[in-house]
């Protein structure tokens, strides 16, 4: 008996050591990492954080778990799926605003406080995007980055050689530029798949609501079945008749492609665009490539963000918190940021220096710290959930028929069951 008790307390005594080493040492196993970020253009950011900070951390095994799909199409549902089933990655990406809380939040993610006041983040990211992720006083992420929605790429020596310049208003493109291109067989205009048309469908209604009509469909001041949101649509279906047929079969890549091997004349798409030129076809800003905002946007920011954070039951959650600490720190986001074709999100980033952030970074930068901002809807900042998921089957259905009364009708019914009974 005395045996067994002596035997219990070095028992007790041998688990209690080992815990203290495994709390001290550094940390060890496997870290998951869940993203949509695969390849053309996509993966590399991811690949060189990951390199980096497996140099940093050379016990840990890094599993890259991202699933293939432009905006997280294909991701977000895989990873709703494990979260329901209890099973999360250690870390994944979520963009910052209505998606991080109203679809993670609370109810799936731990709060991150002490993460931002152990390395001093609360004065090193900005206070507009720390807001994006705070709820309750509880901030959910971890800032990756910062993008741009409304950017519109073109190639400049080829615009002339086609003899168009770049359109200043949305009736222009219409009624000169598209036809002009059209009978010379370019594609005005390229999309892709579902998103990529949210994502034209955004510039477009920001073009013609302006800052605060756009901005008013987000808080229920601009009504989705008022006359200026059948003219987004009416705009919106014009261009649409200036884009490419194939466009439902293409992510973003092959959409954005087709201006780099002038096939067509203009794609809007957010800054990973950038990413895409510079690193995968090394094609170079201000020649190669140029960039303008979409009509009508000039001196307004769609912004979005990525981020990643830590799922409450996260298996390897001190492996988590050692990614999340390296994903915020300047160094980690001057690696990843000139690759992504973003801005860093923390501030004390080296974004003056033009050898890491060339000319189209230096220009995004300036803008994002002196335009308005609003929050883009094909990237989750606003809307995100069902709101978002009935609208892209609504820009599907107005694809096929082109019926802007009754877009505008289904969207404002939308709203209703959706964003405005959260109100
Ligand atoms: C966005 C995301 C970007 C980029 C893009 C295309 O939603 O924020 O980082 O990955 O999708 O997939």
């Amino acid at each position: 008996m005395k045996f067994l008790r002596l035997f219990g307390v070095m028992l007790l005594l041998v688990l209690s050591v080992t815990s203290v080493t495994a709390q001290d040492a550094e940390p060890s196993g496997d870290l998951e990492l869940f993203s949509w970020w695969t390849g053309g253009g996509e993966a590399a950011g991811l690949e060189a954080l990951i390199e980096r900070f497996t140099e940093l951390y050379p016990d840990v095994n890094v599993v890259n778990s991202a699933v293939a799909g432009g905006s997280g199409v294909n991701a977000r549902a895989v990873l709703a799926s494990r979260l329901d089933a209890g099973e999360p990655p250690d870390s994944f990406q979520a963009h910052a605003g209505s998606a991080m809380i109203n679809i993670y939040g609370a109810a799936r993610m731990e709060p991150l406080n002490f993460l931002y006041e152990e390395n001093g983040w609360m004065e090193q990211f900005p206070e507009g995007l720390l807001d994006l992720i705070t709820d309750d006083g509880n901030i959910y992420s971890v800032p990756a980055n910062i993008h741009r929605s409304n950017v519109m790429w073109y190639v400049p020596g080829n615009l002339e050689e086609w003899g168009v310049t770049v359109p200043e208003t949305w009736e222009e493109f219409i009624s000169e530029t598209c036809p002009a291109l059209q009978e010379a067989g370019i594609v005005p205009l390229s999309v892709g798949q579902s998103w990529t048309q949210v994502h034209l469908w955004e510039s477009v209604a920001l073009g013609v609501l302006g800052v605060e009509g756009y901005n008013g469909l987000w808080d229920g001041s601009t009504a989705w079945d008022s006359p200026e949101v059948v003219e987004v649509f009416d705009t919106y279906g014009q261009i649409l008749d200036c884009t490419n047929d194939d466009r439902d079969a293409i992510d973003w890549q092959p959409a954005s492609q087709m201006v780099a091997e002038g096939t067509a004349a203009f794609n809007i798409m957010g800054d990973w665009a950038a990413g895409y030129f510079l690193t995968d076809l090394e094609l170079e800003p201000g020649t190669d490539f140029a960039w303008t905002t979409p009509p009508g946007t000039e001196g307004v920011f769609i912004m979005l963000s990525d981020t990643f954070g830590l799922p409450i039951g996260a298996p390897h959650r001190e492996n988590a918190i050692a990614w999340l600490t390296f994903l915020g720190s300047a160094e980690a986001q001057d690696i990843f940021n000139p690759i992504k074709g973003s801005l860093p999100a923390n501030t004390t980033a080296d974004i003056e220096n033009t050898e890491l952030y060339n000319a189209y970074f230096q220009d995004a930068y300036e803008d994002w710290t002196t335009n308005e901002i609003v929050g883009s809807l094909a990237h989750e900042t606003v809307g995100a959930g069902e709101f978002l998921n009935g609208f892209s089957e609504l820009i599907a259905q107005f694809a096929a028929d082109h019926d802007s009364e009754t877009a505008t009708l289904f969207a404002a019914e939308l709203y209703e069951d959706t964003l405005g009974a959260e109100d």
